[in-house]
C-alpha cells in the first residue's frame, strides 16, 4: 500500500536520471510507486536516483535507455519484463512517462538534415514506437504521460523543429487515448514551460533567464520539483477521469 492507502502501483519514467525526470521519479516514489527509471550517457546519476529511493525505503531500478535506438527497445522491453516478475511478481506496470528529451538551439536557417533527424528520433520517432512496444506490458486502465514543451503553444526563436515535434506529441497523445480506449489506458500530455534545468544547456545567462521571468506570471522560472510534484500527483487513481489533456505546468508563461 502507499501513503494514498491505494495498492501499490509502478512506473516507467524515461531520462529519469536528472532534471524534470529525476523529480517525477522521487516524488512518484514518495507516493509509493515503484520505479523503473532510465538514463541514456548518464549512468551514474541513474543509479544515484535509484539508490536515493531504495534509501528511504521505495523500490526503484535504473535500466539503460537510448531513445533514439528503436532497434534496442525488444531489448528494453525484455528487461523491463523480468523486473516487474522478479522484483514485483508482476507481469505489467501501471504508468509510462515519456520523458526523455533533448533540445538543439537552432535558427530555422541553420537547422542541419543532422539536427532535424536527431530531434525527430528522440523527441518523436522514440516515444512514439516505446509507447507502442510498452504499452502491451501496460496494465489495462493504466496511463501514458507524454512530456510536451510550452513551445508546443507559442513560438520562440531557434527551437522550431524541437517545438512542432512537442506539437506533435501532443497529437499523439491523443490518437493513443483514441485508438486503445478499449483498455482504459489513459494518455495524457504535460507541457512544462520554462524550467531551470541542464535541458539543451540551460537557461543562458542572468539577463536571459531575468527576459524569460519577465514572460511568467508566477515572476519566476520553474523548477524541476514544480513539475515533478504534479506529475507524480498524475500518477495515482485521483486523475482517473483526465484522459488526452494537455496540462501545462509553466507558471503562466506567454498567457
Ligand atoms: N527544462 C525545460 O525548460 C523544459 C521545458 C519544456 C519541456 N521540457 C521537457 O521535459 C523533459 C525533461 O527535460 P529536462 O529539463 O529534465 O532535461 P534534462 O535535465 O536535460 O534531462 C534530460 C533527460 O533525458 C535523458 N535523455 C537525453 N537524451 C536521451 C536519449 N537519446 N535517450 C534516452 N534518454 C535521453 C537524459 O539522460 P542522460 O543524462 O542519462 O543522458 C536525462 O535524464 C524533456 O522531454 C523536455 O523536452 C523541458
Amino acid at each position: 500500500m502507499n501513503t494514498a492507502g491505494q495498492i501499490s502501483r509502478i512506473a516507467v519514467i524515461t531520462g529519469g536520471s536528472r532534471g524534470i525526470g529525476k523529480s517525477i521519479a522521487l516524488n512518484a516514489a514518495a507516493r509509493g510507486t515503484g520505479i523503473i527509471l532510465t538514463y541514456n550517457n548518464s549512468p551514474e546519476q541513474g543509479k544515484a536516483v535509484a539508490d536515493e529511493i531504495n534509501k528511504k525505503g521505495g523500490k526503484a531500478f535504473a535500466l539503460h535507455l537510448d531513445s533514439a535506438n528503436i532497434s534496442s527497445f525488444d531489448n528494453f522491453a525484455g528487461q523491463v519484463t523480468q523486473l516487474l516478475q522478479k522484483e514485483w511478481g508482476r507481469k505489467d506496470f501501471d504508468y509510462l512517462v515519456n520523458n526523455a528529451g533533448i533540445a538543439q538551439r537552432s535558427l530555422i536557417k541553420d537547422t542541419t538534415e543532422a539536427i532535424f533527424d536527431q530531434l525527430v528520433d528522440v523527441n518523436f520517432k522514440g516515444p512514439f514506437f516505446l509507447s507502442r512496444k510498452l504499452i502491451t506490458l501496460i496494465a489495462d486502465g493504466g496511463q501514458i504521460i507524454n512530456l510536451s514543451s510550452g513551445l508546443a503553444r507559442f513560438a520562440y526563436p531557434g527551437v522550431a523543429v524541437y517545438g512542432a515535434l512537442k506539437a506533435g506529441i501532443e497529437g499523439l497523445t491523443r490518437y493513443f487515448a483514441k485508438e486503445y480506449a478499449d483498455r482504459k489506458i489513459r494518455v495524457n500530455t504535460v507541457a512544462p514551460g520554462a524550467i531551470d534545468t541542464a535541458f539543451g544547456g540551460g537557461k543562458g545567462d542572468e539577463a536571459h533567464r531575468q527576459q524569460l521571468a519577465g514572460m511568467i506570471a508566477a515572476g519566476r522560472l520553474g523548477e524541476a520539483d514544480d513539475v515533478g510534484v504534479f506529475v507524480a500527483s498524475l500518477l495515482s487513481d485521483d486523475s482517473r477521469y483526465v484522459n488526452a489533456q494537455r496540462i501545462e505546468i509553466a507558471g503562466g508563461i506567454m498567457i
